[in-house]
């Protein structure tokens, strides 16, 4: 059966293009869908998006991505670096998530260097901008075992 993924963005990514460009680069999150969507077409998958700025939200959709998809690539935002209810989400759901940012989180602020769900995705990719997000469904078809 054909491979389903969720890529789930959190609080601010609806901001991309414009938010701090110098840091998260020019590219729109419509754009980084629209890339993703032409990559699902490619790889034969199916792909959805979503964003909100809102933890709870964000929990939901992580609950209800479980049964409906095969895997996640999470964007968290700043709700990487504070909560545990999207960690326990993602031990609850038990499905393999990629945490991704466009930003190297680890040569930034220092408290952004650490993350709550690190210990409990798949891995973890940051630093390569929207590229990254292409690079995290490889890996995640990688993991799913899809990638050869
Ligand atoms: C981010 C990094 C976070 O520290 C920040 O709060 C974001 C975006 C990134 O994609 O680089 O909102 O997740």
């Amino acid at each position: 059966m054909k491979k389903s993924i969720l890529i789930l963005n959190g609080p601010n990514l609806n901001l991309l293009g414009t938010r701090q460009p110098e840091v998260y680069g020019t590219t729109t999150l419509q754009d980084i869908e629209a890339a993703c969507a032409a990559k699902a077409e490619a790889l034969g998958i199916s792909v959805s998006f979503a964003q909100s700025n809102h933890e709870g939200a964000l929990i939901d959709a992580l609950h209800a991505a479980k049964g409906t998809h095969d895997g996640v690539i999470l964007n968290a935002g700043a709700y990487t670096h504070t909560s545990i209810a999207i960690r326990d989400a993602i031990s609850a759901t038990m499905l393999p998530v990629i945490e991704l940012h466009l930003s190297n989180i680890h040569a930034r602020e220092k408290f952004r260097h650490h993350s709550h769900i690190a210990a409990v995705v798949v891995g973890q990719i940051c630093g390569f901008g929207a590229h990254g997000y292409p690079l995290a469904m490889d890996a995640l078809m990688a993991h799913l075992g899809e990638d050869k």
